[in-house]
């Protein structure tokens, strides 16, 4: 079993799911269903949070099976870990992940927004790559078993040649549509070229930091030809959705809604003959990931090259927004720092 703490014991750590959940939308339940991971420790600076879990969760785990801390380093200090979990608000991580990056590590699980500014991420990965500790960014609506199987199936030619992907989802770009952004690559790829795009601006930011927007609409191109259209404003259209058009038909898919595919002459194909698996989780689905790299596997989704297509994209969407030009990636401007505080 391999090893796991979790860093910051909020909504996405702990909070969103309870332990009778089957198919638990948080962290630590999907440590408990993985056959591969333990939860080892857990660090939080509230006392609120860490009694809250304690409470919780705690009967859910073998008695003393977790240690608790309130900083981060304490805990890497003190603890022989295989993976972490980086669950502090967007602002926190580049700061969390230094100290995290320096700890001997199989691999990170890092919460999205991967950081504020391409800077931050830029040096995130530059580590990661030097010391070989593999970052897998959380954009988790990515790893629903159904998405992950028609992802392949689309890649064998489910709906003939790819040629345009449309995502539905508003909200903070790089805190929140980035989901969709991350499921506009899952079916087109994740090599995109361009980016031009229209947003509005949301909220206030603290001193240093600008406005997180969110998109109105944008265009992605991709090195393969194939075009993304990311729709901010969509109406009764479902968020966490994309619509895959292909020479040979098309697919609507997404996290909460049954896949409709159409044949070349727009019929409805019967689901039951796509094969699709039943639910399970997707922190399960993705902490098992992580562990089979550690074992020797494939790389984990959302990994590597995977998260920095779509932060870059991210970045660029609020680029070309706010100066209305197109920007082609990688991203020209790596310093603009946004209050992405997802
Ligand atoms: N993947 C998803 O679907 C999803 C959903 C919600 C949130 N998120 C992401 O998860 C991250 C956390 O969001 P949340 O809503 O769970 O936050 P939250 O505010 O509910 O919890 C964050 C916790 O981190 C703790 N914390 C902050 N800095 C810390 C530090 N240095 N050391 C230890 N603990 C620290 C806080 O005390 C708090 O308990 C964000 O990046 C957010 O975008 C992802």
């Amino acid at each position: 079993m391999y090893r796991v703490g979790v860093i910051g014991l909020g909504a996405i750590a702990a909070r969103y799911s309870k332990p009778e959940d089957p198919y638990p939308y948080c962290h630590v339940g999907g440590i408990r269903h993985s056959d591969t991971t333990e939860l080892v420790a857990v660090a939080d600076m509230s006392k609120e949070r860490r009694d809250e879990f304690a409470e919780v969760w705690g009967p859910a785990f073998p008695d003393g099976s977790i240690s608790y801390y309130e900083t981060d380093t304490q805990m890497l200090e003190s603890e022989e870990l295989d993976i972490v979990a980086v669950c502090v608000r967007g602002p926190h991580h580049f700061a969390v992940m230094q100290n995290v990056l320096e700890a001997d590590l199989g691999a990170i699980f890092l919460e999205k927004p991967a950081g504020c500014s391409l800077a931050e991420t830029d040096e995130m990965a530059r580590i990661s790559n030097d010391r070989g500790i593999p970052i897998v960014v959380d954009y988790t609506r990515h790893w629903s078993p159904a998405l992950l199987r028609l992802q392949d199936m689309v890649k064998d030619g489910l709906v003939g040649e790819v040629q345009s992907v449309i995502g539905y989802c508003g909200g903070g770009v790089l805190s929140f549509s980035i989901h969709s952004t991350d499921m506009i690559c899952q079916f087109a790829g994740y090599d995109p070229s361009a980016v031009s795009a229209s947003t509005r601006s949301s909220g206030d930011a603290p001193d240093g930091y600008e406005p997180e927007p969110a998109p109105v609409a944008s265009t992605i191109d991709f090195a393969s030809g194939v075009e993304g259209f990311h729709v901010g404003n969509h109406g009764k259209a479902p968020s966490f959705a994309v619509d895959v058009l292909g020479s040979e038909g098309q697919l609507r898919a997404g996290f909460y809604l049954q896949p409709t595919l159409r044949d070349a002459d727009g019929v409805v194909v019967d689901n039951a003959t796509l094969g699709l698996p039943g639910n399970v989780g997707p922190f399960k689905i993705a902490y098992e990931q992580i562990t089979a790299r550690l074992d020797g596997g494939p790389p984990p989704h959302c990994s590597g090259g995977d998260w920095v297509a779509v932060n870059e994209i991210g970045f660029a969407t609020i680029e070309s927004g706010i100066t209305g030009a197109r920007v082609d990636l990688p991203c020209a401007n790596r310093d603009r720092m946004i209050f992405a505080n997802g």
